[in-house]
């Protein structure tokens, strides 16, 4: 089966509309020959900014999160059509940082999905356990329910803009990445679970990115497992010299 790779920079809340612009700059000189697909996701400051400079390359645009609602009276939140206007293209949602610090749970972030999905945007769906849900052996248990969840009432003529990613929590940010082989016994079994959902063939076509310490000297060994279909890099989506080794590793 031939998945092509897919490696997504999320630059979490860094980054001024300067900073920001210069990284997406570098990021376009320096990708426009790579080999895959690629998406930088910057804080919503910045989006605009990083729109007009991605516009027309290989990089898409991305957003870090929307609101569970079209418009309305939501202080403090962003709607699909303030990021469609944007240029925006896809949106990662339930990352760990929302649904851990920010509280979202399965049930907004499905409705999320499906409104975004509704609205034409790719969507990358994160999921992954916490450290004391994966030495309590429930790694298979939550990825499932956060999949299943995620994905209720998704219809299969919309998976074709469904991501998964793959981020084990205690990995994040940690420095600690789960070993390729690791990594790929649960991505084997998301796909499964997909199987079960959408039938082989959809899940043969899904893309199930791996998050969680992604660095240039393990981006290769983690891309050349089976199941796993690219990155979803947050620190080292920061600075070119960390972001572009991976974003070019060689398969
Ligand atoms: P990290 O973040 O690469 O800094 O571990 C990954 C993510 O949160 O998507």
């Amino acid at each position: 089966m031939s998945r092509s790779y897919y490696i997504a920079g999320n630059w979490k809340m860094h980054n001024t509309r300067a900073q920001s612009a210069e990284l997406a700059q570098a990021l376009v000189t320096e990708l426009k020959d790579g080999k895959h697909k690629y998406l930088v996701a910057p804080t919503f400051s910045s989006i605009e900014t990083v729109s007009a400079i991605v516009e027309g390359t290989n990089i898409r645009l991305g957003a870090q999160n929307c609101a569970a609602e079209e418009q309305g009276a939501h202080t403090g939140e962003v709607s699909v059509l303030q990021l469609k206007d944007l240029g925006v293209q896809t949106i990662i949602l339930g990352h760990s940082e929302r649904r851990h610090t920010y509280k979202e749970d399965d049930v907004l972030i499905n409705k999320k999905v499906k409104l975004a999905l509704k609205h034409g945007f790719e969507v990358i769906l994160c999921i992954g356990e916490l450290l004391e849900e994966r030495e309590a052996g429930k790694v298979e248990e939550v990825c499932e329910r956060q999949t299943v969840k995620g994905l209720e009432g998704v219809d299969a003529s919309d998976l074709g803009n469904v991501v998964i990613a793959y981020e084990p929590v205690w990995a994040i940010g940690t420095g600690k990445t789960a070993t390729p082989e690791d990594a790929e016994v649960v991505h084997a079994f998301v796909r499964k679970v997909i199987a079960c959902l959408y039938g082989d063939n959809a899940a043969s076509k899904m893309i199930i990115q791996y998050g969680g310490s992604v660095k240039a000297d393990n981006a290769a060994q983690l891309m050349a497992m089976e199941n796993i279909d690219g990155a979803l890099v947050g620190g080292a989506s920061l600075k070119v010299d960390t972001f572009v080794p991976i974003a070019k590793f060689k398969s």
